[in-house]
């Protein structure tokens, strides 16, 4: 079992803190992060990168509830963000914004402006039309703005094909041979000053020599744009540091650091990195409730649970294994081999098959481990079944960060316009 969940007594606990009374409280599904593994795993990256000090900017699409990022932001992170709606978010949470970095392939003129207006530390700019853009809004607001230049390293990470960034034909980035021409453009615009080259190659990798090859590339490249003239501040190389959620294996933090620093020390830059998954992914559980165990006609056994793929869309979308455990578990229970799945019509609504399950009984609790990143922030109206809530703990306390929302308040903002026909009467 994944740390920080472990067994007391038969009881599952959340970093100390037993989950049973919180389903009992709040109602499945619901979420659970624990706030000191968050923080751990920021301290855990921070050691091995010592004495260098990367600025560690917060992916907030990992997991954008404020109380999350608030954590992250109060042990010393900055907030990477893709939007304006995320920029906004990591505000609210406390985050300075000389610590936000600002990604994303497609950013309109008013989150350009909300940046601008913000000071963040830097936009990353994928495109020489986004170059053009940032120039011209800046210009309107008689500003400069800061962009590092997000380069396609022409890497394929061993990850999941969805989730994999820095490939030739992938949408992120430019092209490293387009280089020439991003410079010649650059000199031609008086309201963007380029303080960086920035990378990020995928999501969940774990090969230390896939982010090695993209790094040495970056370093070519960084050496080369200086070489230009361009005074360059800082090399911001991304996130993606993969964690182990079943089989797989974490990234070797430690062995990461080393070649990290290593490759980047001649440069004598700042760095920064943008990880999500790897802070927030094991501080967080699903919690849900058994509805009911169906039979199926080959023998197999169906846990059907009140979370599913509008809960916890991993496993449906790029076949992610989250271990799922009972939240109560004595040695002498039953233990059934099952497929748990959701609620949701769509045969693709299953979390695991053919896994050990005890107490494998309708009402009875389970948790979905490794679910902080990726999870609520992905979750849907899909079949109208509201949404989960979500709760922090820390040594013995708890907080509804995010309340539920019942299925009622999916559609309390909607309207039916008065001009549709009246519905037919009885009789009609
Ligand atoms: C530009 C950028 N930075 C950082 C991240 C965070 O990745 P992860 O959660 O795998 O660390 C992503 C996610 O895809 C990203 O696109």
């Amino acid at each position: 079992m994944s740390a920080p969940l472990a067994y007391r007594a038969g009881v599952l606990q959340l970093d100390g803190t037993p989950l049973a009374p919180l389903a009992a409280e709040h109602g499945t599904p619901l979420y659970v992060y624990a706030a000191g593994e968050m923080r751990r795993r920021l301290s855990r990256l921070e050691a091995a990168f010592a004495p260098t000090r990367p600025l560690f900017c917060y992916a907030l699409k990992a997991n954008p509830t404020l109380a999350v990022v608030a954590t992250l932001a109060r042990a010393g992170a900055g907030a990477d963000v893709v939007s304006g709606g995320e920029l906004a978010r990591a505000r609210a949470a406390g985050v300075a914004p000389d610590r936000i970095v600002f990604a994303g392939v497609g950013k309109s003129r008013d989150e350009i402006e909300q940046g601008l207006a913000a000071g963040i530390l830097q936009f990353n700019v994928e495109s020489l039309e986004e170059l053009r853009l940032v120039d011209a809004v800046a210009a309107e607001r008689g500003v400069t703005a800061p962009v590092a230049l997000r380069l396609n390293p022409d890497v394929a990470a061993t990850t999941h094909d969805k989730i994999a960034t820095g490939r030739r034909h992938d949408k992120f980035g430019i092209g490293a041979e387009r280089l020439g021409e991003v410079l010649a453009l650059v000199r031609g615009l008086d309201h963007v000053r380029v303080v960086g080259l920035h990378c990020h190659i995928g999501s969940q990798i774990a090969v230390v020599e896939d982010f090695e090859r993209a790094y040495r590339r970056m370093v070519e490249l960084y050496r080369f744009v200086r070489g230009e003239g361009l005074p360059l501040e800082r090399l911001n190389l991304g996130g993606g540091f993969g964690i182990r959620y079943a089989d797989e294996r974490e990234l070797d933090v430690e062995a990461f650091a080393a070649m990290a620093r290593g490759v980047t020390a001649e440069l004598g830059c700042g760095l920064v990195f943008e990880p999500g998954r790897f802070l927030v992914a094991a501080a967080g559980v699903l919690l849900s409730r058994i509805l009911l165990v169906k039979s199926g006609s080959d023998g197999r056994r169906f846990v059907v649970l009140d979370a599913g793929m509008n809960t916890l869309l991993r496993p449906a979308l790029y076949g992610a294994v989250h271990p799922v455990h009972p939240l109560r578990h004595a040695a002498d229970d039953a233990v059934d081999v099952v497929d748990v799945v959701g609620p949701i019509c769509e045969s693709g609504d299953v979390f695991v098959r053919d896994v050990p399950l005890a107490r494998a009984r309708a009402g009875e609790l389970v948790a979905f481990a490794n679910a902080g990143a990726y999870g609520a922030v992905m979750a849907s109206d899909y079949n109208s079944r509201g949404r989960a809530g979500e709760i922090l703990v820390e040594g013995g306390r708890s907080a509804v960060v995010k309340p539920p929302r019942p299925p009622a308040a999916l559609f309390a903002d909607e309207a039916v316009p008065t001009w549709l026909e009246p519905a037919p009467t009885a009789g009609s």
